[in-house]
């Protein structure tokens, strides 16, 4: 892709990759670097279920099978947060779209209010690796910066960096049967949405097997020309 955007209209990322590529970790970082909005559909649907509303009790077990929550529920959610004001800084979609119904009604979304997609990046990992990176994490609940018990581990033990909170969650999904499950779901049902992308002229593949700050520049690269 040409890295162009038309100006003021604000820039849409998408983060691509199974669970434990490091969409969530990268996502932060450009909502730091670029001022963008990170927006996680997972968190989204947590806090439905943490609310006890009616789309996250349908979503709960679906999530714990390591399933996909139905593309309506999705939707539904995601529209309502895109609606947010601070959303008009541009946003980087981070578990989202997983499905072609999915990738098909935002670009029919965004081709309503006049904006598309700038880049589509695909984090291309190690299926065999992503257990010890999933199993391994943990998030501070005060902030929700993420962390690793070996790859990222905070600096003192169980405070978190960056707040200084002591609450510390570890998800409901993260453990090793789960994460099969979930990673079956993203070669069925999202990996087709690389060749989706690839041939709108959106994608950009990221080696993510590397170090988490070398993967941050390569991103860093790709994103800076479109948020220039
Ligand atoms: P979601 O919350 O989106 O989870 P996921 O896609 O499974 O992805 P993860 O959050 O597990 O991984 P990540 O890529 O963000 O990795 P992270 O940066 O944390 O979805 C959860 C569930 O919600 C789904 O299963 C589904 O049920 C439902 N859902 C969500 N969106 C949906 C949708 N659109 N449609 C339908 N259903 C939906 O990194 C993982 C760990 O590794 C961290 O500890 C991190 O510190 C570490 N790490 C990161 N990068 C590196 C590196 N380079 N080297 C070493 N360690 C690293």
């Amino acid at each position: 892709m040409d890295g162009t955007r038309t100006p003021h209209v604000a820039p849409v990322l998408i983060l691509l990759g199974p669970p434990g590529a490091g969409k969530g970790t990268q996502a932060r970082m450009l909502e730091e670097k670029f001022g963008l909005v990170q927006l996680s559909t997972g968190d989204l649907l947590r806090a439905a279920v943490a609310r006890g509303t009616p789309a996250g009790k349908e979503a709960k077990a679906v999530m714990e099978a390591g399933g996909l929550v139905s593309d309506e529920i999705v939707l539904t959610i995601l529209n309502d947060r895109l609606k947010a004001p601070d959303c008009a800084r541009g946003v980087v979609l981070d578990g989202f779209p997983r499905t072609t119904g999915q990738a098909e009604a935002l670009d029919d979304l965004l081709a309503k209010a006049g904006q598309r997609i700038n880049a589509a990046i695909s984090l291309e990992v190690d299926d065999a690796k992503m257990v010890i990176r999933i199993t391994g994490r943990f998030t501070c609940g005060g902030c929700g910066e993420g962390y690793h018990d070996t790859f990222k581990p905070t600096k003192t033990d169980g405070i978190c960096d960056a707040c200084g909170s002591q609450d510390m969650k570890r998800r409901a999904d993260d453990n090793a049967s789960t994460v099969m499950s979930r990673l079956d779901a993203y070669h069925e049902q999202t990996e087709p949405l690389i060749r989706y992308y690839d041939s709108k002229g959106a994608l950009e593949r990221i080696n993510a097997m590397g170090e988490i700050d070398t993967i941050r520049r390569e991103i860093a690269r790709v994103v800076a020309p479109i948020t220039a």
